[in-house]
């Protein structure tokens, strides 16, 4: 009998538990080098990275050429033997046994080199492959698994609320309208509403949604179409909302941390302030987290313009160290003492410390805007985005903020009987400048105050007929938040911008790919 010889069908993220063996794998060129008969790729197959090293001696010179000349992007299959080495991307290593060329690509537009961000946001079907964007996508898959795992385990039911609706829930000025058989509907701004309606019939609730908002300015937290998680629990006040935000944040985090440690590594994350999720939460209420942004309440011995001018100086004195180590530098080069080598070595470094400092310089832009914005805040206004990163800057951790002015709040927010013309709303601030998260609250239960706030607020009543309903009909005490999955995706992952937290993105300007 010919002995036969099986060879594994795996995939990348599986080869740990095939090191010595033989395995055949079908993917992508991500990127590659050669240097004398070697050919080293960055392979990808979609569940991770690995290098695959092609030897002319193993696969003949045909091939080898073949592989040598072949564009990124191409798909090809390959059988080697697994190694394990630490060193390469993901771990592991194949020595490429036989290989075949599935589709060659025609030339690659985002090659390895920096791209501008509209060219990328251009070719975001493409960029998507790129391992950062990868990361990215896998964590955000990773927190909607534990969003759901949260709320099934408590026994929420999830409910899937109308996209066209008759009313508006978060004012009126973000609505995109579309035409319904000849009438007006406008596009979810929220499910809280119906999410409401549905707590009455199965006590805790959550929705999972797109939801829609028409916010006609480029910011990096800002999307107009983003998903939105909201629970809403019956007989829950307050105090009991605020601590399932907290465990709930908690328990993402918490996964994601737990489970993604390779994607946090690719997108060489510093995890310190997300393991600050394990501490408890800070809470205060509007007026006093005013207090400290104005800089007339001192937190752990310092005032907010105490801090900000001591990260100025941090800074300040990060570029000065690091402006010498050029000159440093620039001065051995200019000796004419070195060799080829070394020249090339500093003059990379000097490119790389040029770069630091141009991140260093932008963050130190930051600090006038944040002092002025902090010393005149007016009381009574709502947070805008650098009162919220004062804030939590002098924290380091997340932050509730409860009992806030009603006038900047919705109008189904319940005022605090014991602290008149407050609404007990509750907003959770990320820390590291991301600001605000999970906004929610205890819903008004009082009809008449309901309806004087529609008025109020000029929103038709008749839309909202439906909605007094459930003050008519079993009234209780409710409460629910809503978190915005993509500014989470942006803070556990440490990004930039919100646009890379979600698939394709839709905001201001944007409507292709
Ligand atoms: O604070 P918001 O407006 O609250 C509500 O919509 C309530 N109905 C929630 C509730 O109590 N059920 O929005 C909730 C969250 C914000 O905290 C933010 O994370 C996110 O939704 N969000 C956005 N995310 C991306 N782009 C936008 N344009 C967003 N607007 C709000
Ligand atoms: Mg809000």
């Amino acid at each position: 009998m010919v002995a036969v010889k099986f060879i594994v069908m795996t995939y990348i993220k599986e080869l740990g538990k095939h090191v010595g063996a033989e395995v055949e794998l079908r993917g992508w060129n991500a990127q590659k080098r050669d240097s004398k008969g070697l050919v080293f790729m960055t392979f990808r197959d979609g569940t991770g990275f690995c290098q695959a090293v092609f030897d002319i001696n193993n696969i003949g010179e045909e091939t080898f050429d073949r592989i040598k000349r072949l564009p990124q992007e191409s798909s090809l299959w390959l059988k080697g033997t697994v190694k394990s080495d630490e060193r390469q991307i993901g771990g592991f290593e194949i020595a490429v046994s036989a290989t075949g060329v599935i589709a060659e690509a025609d030339e690659y537009p985002i090659t390895p080199k920096e791209h501008g961000v509209d060219f990328l946001m251009d070719n975001r079907h493409l960029w998507l492959r790129s391992r950062r964007q990868w990361a990215i996508m896998r964590v955000r898959n990773r927190i909607i698994f534990a969003i759901h795992e949260f709320f099934q385990q408590r026994g929420f039911v999830q409910m899937d609320a109308p996209i066209f609706t008759g009313n508006a829930c978060e004012g009126t000025s973000t609505l995109f309208e579309t035409d319904y058989y000849g009438e007006p509907a406008y596009l979810s701004q929220s499910g809280q509403l119906y999410g409401e309606a549905m707590a009455m019939a199965q006590g805790l609730i959550y929705t999972f949604g797109p939801t829609f908002r028409a916010e006609k300015s480029k910011t990096r937290r800002h999307l107009s179409e983003f998903w939105m998680i909201e629970p809403e629990m019956a007989f829950y006040d307050l105090k009991m909302d605020m601590d399932l935000i907290e465990d709930f944040i908690r328990f993402v985090v918490g996964t994601v941390l737990e489970s993604c440690k390779e994607e946090l590594k690719a997108l060489e994350r510093n995890t310190s302030y997300l393991e600050k999720v394990k501490e408890p939460f800070i809470r205060m209420k509007y007026e006093d987290a005013v207090s400290v942004i104005k800089g007339e309440k001192e937190v752990n011995g310092r005032t907010s313009l105490q801090m900000l001018q001591e990260e100025e100086d941090g800074l300040r004195a990060e570029v000065a160290a690091l402006q010498k180590d050029i000159a440093d530098r620039e001065q051995k080069i200019a000796g004419g003492e070195l060799r080829k080598g070394e020249v090339n070595f500093n003059r990379a470094k000097i490119d790389q410390l040029k770069n630091d400092i141009k991140d260093l310089q932008e963050k130190l832009d930051n600090i006038p805007q944040w002092l002025n914005s902090a010393k005149n805040f007016e009381r009574g206004n709502d947070f805008g985005g650098s009162d919220e990163t004062v804030l939590t800057k002098m924290f380091g951790q997340p932050v509730m903020v409860y009992n806030w002015p009603q006038a900047v709040k919705a109008f189904y927010m319940k005022e605090d009987e014991t602290d008149k013309g407050y609404a007990k709303g509750v907003d959770l601030l990320a820390p590291e400048g991301y600001g605000e998260v999970v906004g929610g609250g205890e819903r008004e239960t009082d009809i008449d105050r309901l309806k004087h706030k529609i008025v109020e607020h000029e929103l038709p009543m008749s839309a909202f007929e439906w909605y007094l309903d459930l003050r008519r009909f079993g009234n209780i005490p409710h409460s629910g938040f809503g978190l915005g999955l993509e500014r989470l995706v942006a803070w556990i992952c440490g990004l930039q911008h919100i646009r890379e937290t979600i698939p394709f993105p839709r905001s201001y300007g944007r409507l292709l790919p």
